[in-house]
């Protein structure tokens, strides 16, 4: 079992990735980056602004460039949109030494969590439930191919934080026997 070097948070919005994460992070004295901050920061607007200026292909498209970079990076927890996961084959598809885990949320919680849906230009329609459940449907297969799960519904961050740590630690004794 090769070691990890890097773990990706993946799930719908509201799953806690961005919450969860600087957590996840701390614990194990590694940085937090989030997919959305670094496209935010590079680009010098919102998320927002980039869907109603550039459309939501183009958001993809600056998604999938800091996808790339930051997958290389050591020593680092990624927050990943909620999208950059639901494309099927992409989670499959990541190194070894990548730890993916799908922060599981009903679309119900997830829209209690994601508060104003102004953030959120996917799910600021006028349905965000039957939205939020559409799109979680549709893509549930793909955050299936994450190595690992963790439900986040009834749990506090610092719990969901707790449990990836100790799946990080479960894989880490588990390559150092025998080895
Ligand atoms: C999206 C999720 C958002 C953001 C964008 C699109 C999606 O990120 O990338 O609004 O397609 O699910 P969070 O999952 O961090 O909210």
């Amino acid at each position: 079992m090769s070691e990890i070097r890097r773990i990706l948070l993946v799930g719908f919005m509201g799953s806690g990735k961005s919450t969860v994460g600087p957590l996840v992070a701390e614990g194990l004295s590694w940085r937090f980056e989030d997919f959305d901050e670094r496209i935010e920061r590079e680009e010098g607007r919102s998320i927002r602004r980039i869907f109603a200026e550039d459309g939501e292909a183009h958001f993809r498209e600056l998604e999938d460039r800091v996808a790339r970079s930051l997958l290389e990076e050591p020593e680092v927890v990624l927050g990943s949109g909620g999208g950059w996961a639901a494309v099927p084959g992409r989670l499959r598809a990541l190194s070894p030494a990548t730890l993916s885990v799908w922060l599981r949320v009903s679309p119900e919680v997830a829209l209690a969590r994601a508060g104003s849906a102004g953030d959120r230009p996917l799910l600021a329609g006028r349905d965000p439930l039957g939205e939020a459940r559409r799109l979680l449907a549709k893509r549930s297969s793909a955050y299936a191919e994450a190595r690992a799960e963790v439900d986040t519904d009834r749990r506090s961050p610092i719990d969901v934080s707790g449990a990836i740590l100790a799946l990080v630690e479960r894989h880490r004794s588990n390559s150092t026997v025998g080895s």
